[in-house]
Protein backbone atom coordinates (compact mmCIF):
# COMPACT_ATOMS: atom_id res chain seq x y z
CA UNK A 1 0.00 0.00 0.00
CA UNK A 2 0.87 3.37 -0.65
CA UNK A 3 0.62 6.58 1.00
CA UNK A 4 -0.73 8.30 -2.00
CA UNK A 5 -3.11 6.59 -4.39
CA UNK A 6 -2.00 9.96 -6.59
CA UNK A 7 0.50 12.50 -7.18
CA UNK A 8 0.13 15.30 -9.17
CA UNK A 9 3.14 16.94 -9.77
CA UNK A 10 2.06 20.81 -10.94
CA UNK A 11 -0.78 22.48 -9.35
CA UNK A 12 -1.99 24.81 -12.74
CA UNK A 13 -5.19 24.32 -14.24
CA UNK A 14 -4.87 20.71 -15.47
CA UNK A 15 -3.40 19.30 -12.25
CA UNK A 16 -5.76 21.18 -10.23
CA UNK A 17 -8.92 19.71 -12.33
CA UNK A 18 -7.17 15.95 -12.11
CA UNK A 19 -6.73 16.47 -8.65
CA UNK A 20 -10.20 17.73 -8.23
CA UNK A 21 -12.27 14.59 -9.90
CA UNK A 22 -9.54 12.01 -8.40
CA UNK A 23 -10.51 13.14 -4.97
CA UNK A 24 -13.90 13.11 -5.64
CA UNK A 25 -13.45 9.65 -6.59
CA UNK A 26 -11.85 8.64 -2.77
CA UNK A 27 -8.30 8.79 -3.94
CA UNK A 28 -5.75 9.85 -1.55
CA UNK A 29 -3.90 12.70 -4.11
CA UNK A 30 -1.27 14.96 -3.42
CA UNK A 31 -0.34 17.83 -5.31
CA UNK A 32 2.83 19.25 -5.87
CA UNK A 33 4.32 22.55 -6.90
CA UNK A 34 7.44 24.23 -7.27
CA UNK A 35 5.93 27.64 -6.88
CA UNK A 36 4.53 29.22 -3.99
CA UNK A 37 1.38 29.40 -5.11
CA UNK A 38 -1.09 27.57 -7.24
CA UNK A 39 -2.73 28.75 -10.63
CA UNK A 40 -0.32 31.58 -11.05
CA UNK A 41 -1.10 31.44 -15.02
CA UNK A 42 -4.50 31.44 -14.48
CA UNK A 43 -4.16 34.60 -12.36
CA UNK A 44 -2.44 36.59 -14.86
CA UNK A 45 -4.84 34.92 -17.59
CA UNK A 46 -6.99 37.25 -19.78
CA UNK A 47 -4.90 40.30 -18.55
CA UNK A 48 -6.47 39.20 -14.77
CA UNK A 49 -9.97 38.55 -16.05
CA UNK A 50 -9.15 34.41 -17.42
CA UNK A 51 -10.53 33.70 -20.83
CA UNK A 52 -11.42 30.53 -18.99
CA UNK A 53 -13.16 28.40 -21.84
CA UNK A 54 -14.60 29.40 -25.70
CA UNK A 55 -18.43 28.74 -26.20
CA UNK A 56 -17.14 26.99 -29.63
CA UNK A 57 -14.73 24.78 -28.32
CA UNK A 58 -14.09 21.90 -31.00
CA UNK A 59 -10.92 19.96 -31.99
CA UNK A 60 -11.03 22.08 -35.11
CA UNK A 61 -9.48 24.78 -32.71
CA UNK A 62 -6.24 22.59 -31.64
CA UNK A 63 -2.94 21.83 -33.10
CA UNK A 64 -1.81 18.58 -32.77
CA UNK A 65 0.29 15.63 -35.00
CA UNK A 66 -2.78 13.52 -34.37
CA UNK A 67 -5.76 16.15 -34.59
CA UNK A 68 -8.16 13.52 -33.74
CA UNK A 69 -6.26 12.98 -30.43
CA UNK A 70 -8.01 15.66 -28.20
CA UNK A 71 -11.75 14.91 -29.21
CA UNK A 72 -12.50 11.57 -26.48
CA UNK A 73 -11.32 14.66 -23.86
CA UNK A 74 -13.12 17.42 -24.95
CA UNK A 75 -16.56 15.78 -25.31
CA UNK A 76 -16.17 13.98 -22.14
CA UNK A 77 -16.13 17.09 -19.94
CA UNK A 78 -16.89 20.13 -22.30
CA UNK A 79 -16.99 23.68 -21.94
CA UNK A 80 -20.63 23.68 -21.29
CA UNK A 81 -19.48 21.48 -18.13
CA UNK A 82 -16.62 23.99 -16.81
CA UNK A 83 -19.45 26.87 -17.45
CA UNK A 84 -21.72 25.00 -15.21
CA UNK A 85 -19.07 24.78 -12.37
CA UNK A 86 -18.34 28.64 -12.81
CA UNK A 87 -21.96 29.25 -12.25
CA UNK A 88 -22.50 27.09 -9.34
CA UNK A 89 -19.92 29.25 -7.67
CA UNK A 90 -22.05 32.28 -9.17
CA UNK A 91 -19.04 33.81 -10.51
CA UNK A 92 -19.89 36.41 -12.99
CA UNK A 93 -18.66 35.92 -16.21
CA UNK A 94 -19.55 37.52 -20.09
CA UNK A 95 -18.66 36.37 -23.60
CA UNK A 96 -16.38 39.16 -24.76
CA UNK A 97 -15.86 37.98 -28.55
CA UNK A 98 -15.92 35.19 -30.79
CA UNK A 99 -17.09 32.81 -27.98
CA UNK A 100 -14.68 33.79 -25.42
CA UNK A 101 -15.66 33.71 -22.10
CA UNK A 102 -14.43 35.95 -19.15
CA UNK A 103 -14.43 36.43 -15.19
CA UNK A 104 -16.32 39.71 -15.09
CA UNK A 105 -14.28 40.79 -12.12
CA UNK A 106 -10.90 38.41 -11.38
CA UNK A 107 -9.23 35.28 -12.41
CA UNK A 108 -8.35 34.39 -8.81
CA UNK A 109 -12.49 33.69 -8.57
CA UNK A 110 -11.13 30.36 -10.86
CA UNK A 111 -8.59 30.26 -8.58
CA UNK A 112 -10.59 30.05 -5.43
CA UNK A 113 -13.15 28.05 -6.62
CA UNK A 114 -10.32 25.55 -7.83
CA UNK A 115 -8.64 25.49 -4.35
CA UNK A 116 -12.36 25.27 -2.76
CA UNK A 117 -13.12 22.11 -4.93
CA UNK A 118 -10.02 20.65 -3.82
CA UNK A 119 -10.64 20.97 0.13
CA UNK A 120 -14.05 19.16 -0.84
CA UNK A 121 -12.48 16.55 -2.16
CA UNK A 122 -9.43 15.95 -0.02
CA UNK A 123 -6.64 17.12 -1.76
CA UNK A 124 -3.37 17.55 -0.26
CA UNK A 125 -1.37 20.60 -2.00
CA UNK A 126 2.39 20.97 -1.16
CA UNK A 127 3.65 24.09 -2.82
CA UNK A 128 7.37 25.11 -3.41
CA UNK A 129 8.58 21.63 -3.70
CA UNK A 130 9.55 20.33 -6.41
CA UNK A 131 10.83 16.01 -6.73
CA UNK A 132 14.39 15.63 -7.99
CA UNK A 133 13.97 12.43 -8.82
CA UNK A 134 11.45 10.35 -10.11
CA UNK A 135 11.80 6.36 -10.10
CA UNK A 136 9.64 3.40 -10.88
CA UNK A 137 8.90 0.81 -8.63
CA UNK A 138 6.87 -2.92 -8.94
CA UNK A 139 3.55 -1.19 -7.48
CA UNK A 140 4.21 2.39 -8.94
CA UNK A 141 6.60 5.34 -8.39
CA UNK A 142 9.05 7.02 -6.08
CA UNK A 143 9.45 10.20 -5.78
CA UNK A 144 12.50 12.23 -3.88
CA UNK A 145 11.28 15.60 -2.32
CA UNK A 146 13.60 17.82 -0.12
CA UNK A 147 11.65 16.93 2.70
CA UNK A 148 11.42 13.23 1.73
CA UNK A 149 10.31 10.45 -0.26
CA UNK A 150 6.94 9.66 -1.25
CA UNK A 151 5.04 6.94 -3.59
CA UNK A 152 2.16 6.51 -4.99
CA UNK A 153 0.11 3.97 -7.58
CA UNK A 154 -0.43 6.60 -9.96
CA UNK A 155 1.93 9.35 -11.24
CA UNK A 156 0.18 12.73 -13.07
CA UNK A 157 2.66 14.93 -15.17
CA UNK A 158 1.05 18.32 -15.29
CA UNK A 159 3.75 21.00 -15.25
CA UNK A 160 2.50 22.81 -18.39
CA UNK A 161 4.81 24.22 -21.19
CA UNK A 162 8.11 26.01 -21.36
CA UNK A 163 6.56 29.47 -21.81
CA UNK A 164 6.83 32.18 -19.64
CA UNK A 165 10.45 30.90 -17.60
CA UNK A 166 10.11 33.92 -15.13
CA UNK A 167 7.01 32.37 -14.04
CA UNK A 168 8.57 29.38 -13.24
CA UNK A 169 7.62 27.57 -16.65
CA UNK A 170 10.21 24.96 -17.15
CA UNK A 171 11.06 21.86 -19.61
CA UNK A 172 10.81 18.99 -16.51
CA UNK A 173 7.43 17.56 -18.42
CA UNK A 174 9.31 16.69 -21.17
CA UNK A 175 12.27 15.28 -19.53
CA UNK A 176 10.36 13.05 -16.70
CA UNK A 177 8.25 11.58 -19.92
CA UNK A 178 11.28 11.09 -22.17
CA UNK A 179 13.09 9.22 -18.68
CA UNK A 180 10.00 7.07 -19.00
CA UNK A 181 10.37 6.20 -22.74
CA UNK A 182 7.62 8.54 -24.02
CA UNK A 183 8.17 10.04 -27.38
CA UNK A 184 8.48 14.08 -27.83
CA UNK A 185 7.07 16.40 -30.52
CA UNK A 186 9.43 19.04 -30.86
CA UNK A 187 8.39 21.90 -29.07
CA UNK A 188 8.17 25.53 -29.90
CA UNK A 189 6.45 28.64 -28.93
CA UNK A 190 2.82 29.69 -30.15
CA UNK A 191 0.58 32.55 -29.46
CA UNK A 192 3.53 34.43 -30.15
CA UNK A 193 4.43 37.88 -31.09
CA UNK A 194 6.58 37.83 -34.52
CA UNK A 195 9.51 40.08 -35.29
CA UNK A 196 11.22 41.45 -38.01
CA UNK A 197 14.67 42.55 -39.36
CA UNK A 198 16.32 45.56 -38.61
CA UNK A 199 15.48 47.31 -41.83
CA UNK A 200 12.03 46.62 -41.84
CA UNK A 201 11.79 47.31 -38.26
CA UNK A 202 13.07 50.95 -39.22
CA UNK A 203 11.01 51.58 -41.60
CA UNK A 204 8.39 50.71 -39.66
CA UNK A 205 9.40 52.26 -36.42
CA UNK A 206 6.27 54.70 -37.11
CA UNK A 207 3.77 52.18 -36.56
CA UNK A 208 5.14 50.76 -33.34
CA UNK A 209 1.31 51.20 -31.24
CA UNK A 210 -1.07 51.27 -34.74
CA UNK A 211 -3.36 48.68 -34.53
CA UNK A 212 -6.04 47.23 -37.66
CA UNK A 213 -8.55 44.97 -37.94
CA UNK A 214 -6.28 42.52 -40.47
CA UNK A 215 -6.69 39.17 -42.08
CA UNK A 216 -3.71 37.19 -41.78
CA UNK A 217 -2.75 34.08 -43.67
CA UNK A 218 -0.10 31.16 -43.20
CA UNK A 219 -0.44 28.43 -45.60
CA UNK A 220 -3.71 27.50 -45.88
CA UNK A 221 -4.71 28.57 -42.11
CA UNK A 222 -6.29 32.46 -41.90
CA UNK A 223 -7.51 34.39 -38.93
CA UNK A 224 -9.31 37.36 -38.55
CA UNK A 225 -8.53 39.99 -35.93
CA UNK A 226 -6.96 43.11 -34.96
CA UNK A 227 -3.31 43.23 -35.48
CA UNK A 228 -1.02 45.86 -33.77
CA UNK A 229 2.48 46.83 -35.13
CA UNK A 230 5.18 47.22 -32.23
CA UNK A 231 8.90 47.95 -31.72
CA UNK A 232 9.76 44.52 -32.55
CA UNK A 233 7.52 43.54 -35.40
CA UNK A 234 3.80 42.53 -35.53
CA UNK A 235 1.34 41.22 -32.41
CA UNK A 236 -2.08 41.14 -31.42
CA UNK A 237 -4.55 38.54 -31.45
CA UNK A 238 -4.60 37.63 -35.33
CA UNK A 239 -0.64 37.55 -35.64
CA UNK A 240 0.14 35.39 -32.06
CA UNK A 241 -2.94 32.61 -33.81
CA UNK A 242 -1.37 32.89 -37.19
CA UNK A 243 2.32 32.11 -35.52
CA UNK A 244 1.21 28.76 -34.01
CA UNK A 245 1.02 27.76 -37.56
CA UNK A 246 4.01 29.60 -38.88
CA UNK A 247 7.60 28.46 -39.34
CA UNK A 248 10.93 30.03 -39.59
CA UNK A 249 10.98 30.99 -43.35
CA UNK A 250 7.55 30.76 -44.33
CA UNK A 251 5.93 34.15 -45.65
CA UNK A 252 2.64 35.48 -43.96
CA UNK A 253 -0.27 37.33 -45.91
CA UNK A 254 -2.23 40.12 -44.49
CA UNK A 255 -4.68 42.43 -45.68
CA UNK A 256 -5.21 45.32 -43.96
CA UNK A 257 -8.67 45.88 -45.07
CA UNK A 258 -10.53 42.48 -45.27
CA UNK A 259 -13.78 44.58 -46.05
CA UNK A 260 -12.57 46.98 -48.43
CA UNK A 261 -12.12 46.38 -52.22
CA UNK A 262 -8.91 49.05 -51.63
CA UNK A 263 -8.15 48.94 -55.67
CA UNK A 264 -11.96 49.61 -56.31
CA UNK A 265 -11.72 52.60 -53.62
CA UNK A 266 -8.82 54.39 -54.85
CA UNK A 267 -9.94 53.96 -57.88
CA UNK A 268 -13.56 55.88 -56.91
CA UNK A 269 -11.70 58.39 -54.90
CA UNK A 270 -9.36 59.27 -58.40
CA UNK A 271 -12.84 59.65 -60.37
CA UNK A 272 -14.06 61.37 -57.61
CA UNK A 273 -11.37 63.85 -56.61
CA UNK A 274 -8.16 63.37 -58.76
CA UNK A 275 -6.31 66.03 -57.03
CA UNK A 276 -5.93 64.66 -53.91
CA UNK A 277 -2.54 62.53 -53.26
CA UNK A 278 -2.57 59.00 -52.69
CA UNK A 279 -1.46 59.67 -48.86
CA UNK A 280 -4.88 61.32 -48.26
CA UNK A 281 -6.89 59.24 -50.20
CA UNK A 282 -5.29 56.50 -48.15
CA UNK A 283 -5.98 58.14 -44.91
CA UNK A 284 -9.84 58.11 -45.40
CA UNK A 285 -9.67 53.90 -45.41
CA UNK A 286 -6.33 53.36 -43.06
CA UNK A 287 -4.85 55.10 -40.14
CA UNK A 288 -2.67 57.70 -40.72
CA UNK A 289 0.54 56.63 -40.15
CA UNK A 290 -0.09 53.25 -41.85
CA UNK A 291 -0.97 55.46 -44.90
CA UNK A 292 1.98 57.64 -45.04
CA UNK A 293 4.03 54.79 -44.67
CA UNK A 294 2.09 53.04 -47.80
CA UNK A 295 2.71 56.33 -50.14
CA UNK A 296 5.76 56.98 -48.96
CA UNK A 297 7.68 57.90 -52.28
CA UNK A 298 4.71 58.73 -54.17
CA UNK A 299 4.52 62.00 -55.25
CA UNK A 300 1.47 64.07 -57.45
CA UNK A 301 -1.80 63.71 -57.57
CA UNK A 302 -3.70 60.64 -57.29
CA UNK A 303 -5.16 61.69 -60.97
CA UNK A 304 -2.21 60.79 -62.82
CA UNK A 305 -1.47 57.12 -61.25
CA UNK A 306 -2.66 54.71 -63.76
CA UNK A 307 -4.60 51.27 -62.42
CA UNK A 308 -1.56 49.90 -62.50
CA UNK A 309 0.02 52.06 -59.70
CA UNK A 310 -3.12 51.71 -57.61
CA UNK A 311 -2.80 47.69 -58.17
CA UNK A 312 0.29 48.14 -56.76
CA UNK A 313 -0.67 49.99 -54.16
CA UNK A 314 -3.69 47.93 -53.52
CA UNK A 315 -1.79 44.72 -53.35
CA UNK A 316 0.87 46.37 -50.47
CA UNK A 317 -2.42 46.95 -48.53
CA UNK A 318 -4.66 43.84 -48.81
CA UNK A 319 -2.39 41.43 -49.77
CA UNK A 320 1.29 42.17 -47.75
CA UNK A 321 3.44 39.94 -48.04
CA UNK A 322 6.26 39.62 -45.05
CA UNK A 323 8.98 36.99 -43.79
CA UNK A 324 9.04 37.91 -40.00
CA UNK A 325 12.78 36.80 -39.07
CA UNK A 326 11.77 35.02 -35.76
CA UNK A 327 9.29 35.39 -32.58
CA UNK A 328 9.69 36.52 -29.40
CA UNK A 329 9.83 33.24 -28.16
CA UNK A 330 9.14 31.96 -25.18
CA UNK A 331 9.64 34.83 -23.51
CA UNK A 332 5.79 35.73 -24.04
CA UNK A 333 4.60 32.92 -26.24
CA UNK A 334 1.66 32.25 -24.39
CA UNK A 335 1.58 28.40 -24.88
CA UNK A 336 4.28 25.50 -26.07
CA UNK A 337 3.27 24.18 -29.28
CA UNK A 338 4.40 20.17 -29.24
CA UNK A 339 5.08 18.07 -26.47
CA UNK A 340 4.74 14.65 -25.22
CA UNK A 341 3.45 12.58 -28.50
CA UNK A 342 -0.12 11.57 -28.31
CA UNK A 343 0.82 8.48 -30.01
CA UNK A 344 1.97 7.35 -26.84
CA UNK A 345 -1.14 8.16 -24.24
CA UNK A 346 -4.28 7.00 -24.67
CA UNK A 347 -6.61 9.77 -25.61
CA UNK A 348 -9.33 8.59 -22.76
CA UNK A 349 -7.79 8.73 -19.80
CA UNK A 350 -4.03 10.39 -20.70
CA UNK A 351 -2.22 7.44 -19.23
CA UNK A 352 1.23 6.52 -20.83
CA UNK A 353 0.34 3.46 -23.29
CA UNK A 354 3.63 1.73 -21.90
CA UNK A 355 3.96 2.63 -18.61
CA UNK A 356 0.87 1.39 -16.40
CA UNK A 357 -0.09 4.45 -14.04
CA UNK A 358 1.57 7.38 -15.59
CA UNK A 359 -0.39 10.06 -16.89
CA UNK A 360 0.30 13.27 -18.93
CA UNK A 361 -1.87 15.89 -19.13
CA UNK A 362 -2.53 19.71 -19.57
CA UNK A 363 0.07 21.86 -21.85
CA UNK A 364 2.50 19.28 -21.70
CA UNK A 365 0.58 17.31 -24.25
CA UNK A 366 1.00 17.52 -27.77
CA UNK A 367 -2.01 19.67 -27.99
CA UNK A 368 -1.93 23.44 -28.23
CA UNK A 369 -5.42 25.35 -28.90
CA UNK A 370 -6.03 28.94 -31.01
CA UNK A 371 -6.13 31.53 -28.89
CA UNK A 372 -9.29 32.17 -26.85
CA UNK A 373 -9.69 30.49 -24.13
CA UNK A 374 -8.93 26.82 -25.69
CA UNK A 375 -5.45 26.01 -23.89
CA UNK A 376 -8.00 26.12 -20.66
CA UNK A 377 -10.52 23.91 -22.07
CA UNK A 378 -7.53 21.54 -22.82
CA UNK A 379 -6.26 21.17 -19.45
CA UNK A 380 -10.08 21.20 -17.61
CA UNK A 381 -10.86 18.07 -20.34
CA UNK A 382 -7.62 16.32 -20.31
CA UNK A 383 -7.13 16.86 -16.76
CA UNK A 384 -11.01 15.63 -15.67
CA UNK A 385 -10.26 12.27 -17.92
CA UNK A 386 -7.60 11.87 -15.79
CA UNK A 387 -8.85 12.58 -12.76
CA UNK A 388 -12.16 9.46 -13.85
CA UNK A 389 -8.78 6.99 -14.11
CA UNK A 390 -5.97 7.55 -12.00
P1 LIG B 1 0.31 25.45 -16.13
O1 LIG B 1 1.50 26.13 -16.72
O2 LIG B 1 -0.91 26.23 -15.86
O3 LIG B 1 0.72 24.74 -14.77
C1 LIG B 1 1.91 24.04 -14.61
C2 LIG B 1 2.27 24.07 -13.13
O4 LIG B 1 3.42 23.25 -12.95
C3 LIG B 1 2.66 25.46 -12.65
O5 LIG B 1 1.92 25.76 -11.48
C4 LIG B 1 4.16 25.37 -12.38
O6 LIG B 1 4.57 26.17 -11.29
C5 LIG B 1 4.32 23.89 -12.08
N1 LIG B 1 5.68 23.37 -12.37
C6 LIG B 1 6.41 23.54 -13.49
N2 LIG B 1 7.57 22.89 -13.38
C7 LIG B 1 7.57 22.29 -12.16
C8 LIG B 1 8.50 21.48 -11.46
N3 LIG B 1 9.67 21.17 -12.00
N4 LIG B 1 8.16 21.04 -10.23
C9 LIG B 1 6.97 21.39 -9.65
N5 LIG B 1 6.07 22.15 -10.26
C10 LIG B 1 6.37 22.59 -11.50
N6 LIG B 1 -5.18 30.15 -21.97
C11 LIG B 1 -6.51 30.34 -22.07
O7 LIG B 1 -7.23 29.40 -22.41
N7 LIG B 1 -7.08 31.56 -21.77
C12 LIG B 1 -6.33 32.63 -21.38
O8 LIG B 1 -6.87 33.70 -21.05
C13 LIG B 1 -4.92 32.47 -21.32
N8 LIG B 1 -4.11 33.51 -21.02
C14 LIG B 1 -2.76 33.32 -20.90
C15 LIG B 1 -1.94 34.42 -20.58
C16 LIG B 1 -0.56 34.23 -20.46
C17 LIG B 1 0.31 35.42 -20.16
C18 LIG B 1 -0.01 32.94 -20.62
C19 LIG B 1 1.46 32.70 -20.46
C20 LIG B 1 -0.82 31.87 -20.96
C21 LIG B 1 -2.19 32.04 -21.11
N9 LIG B 1 -3.02 30.98 -21.47
C22 LIG B 1 -4.37 31.20 -21.59
C23 LIG B 1 -2.50 29.61 -21.64
C24 LIG B 1 -2.77 28.82 -20.36
O9 LIG B 1 -2.30 29.57 -19.25
C25 LIG B 1 -2.08 27.46 -20.39
O10 LIG B 1 -2.38 26.79 -21.58
C26 LIG B 1 -2.53 26.64 -19.20
O11 LIG B 1 -2.19 27.30 -18.00
C27 LIG B 1 -1.91 25.25 -19.21
O12 LIG B 1 -2.29 24.58 -18.05
P2 LIG B 1 -1.36 23.45 -17.40
O13 LIG B 1 -2.00 23.11 -16.11
O14 LIG B 1 -1.07 22.40 -18.38
O15 LIG B 1 0.02 24.19 -17.12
Amino acid sequence: MHPWDVIIIGAGAAGMMCAIEAGKRDRKVLLLDHAKAPGEKIRISGGGRCNFTNLDTSPKAFLSQNPRFCISALSRFTQHDFIALVNRYGIAWHEKTLGQLFCDSSSRQIIDMLVTEMRKADVTLRLQTSPSDVARTDTGFRLSLPEGEVSCSSLVIATGGKSIPKMGATGFAYELAARFGLRLVETRPGLVPLTFDPAMLQRLAPLAGVAVEAEVSCGKQSFREAMLFTHRGISGPAILQISSYWREGQEIRISMTPDIDIFDALRRARAENGRQNLKTALASLLPRALAEIIADGTAGNIADMPDRELRRISDAVSSWRIKPVGSEGYRTAEVTLGGVDTRDLNSRTMEANGVPGLYVIGEAVDVTGWLGGYNFQWAWSSGWSAGQAT
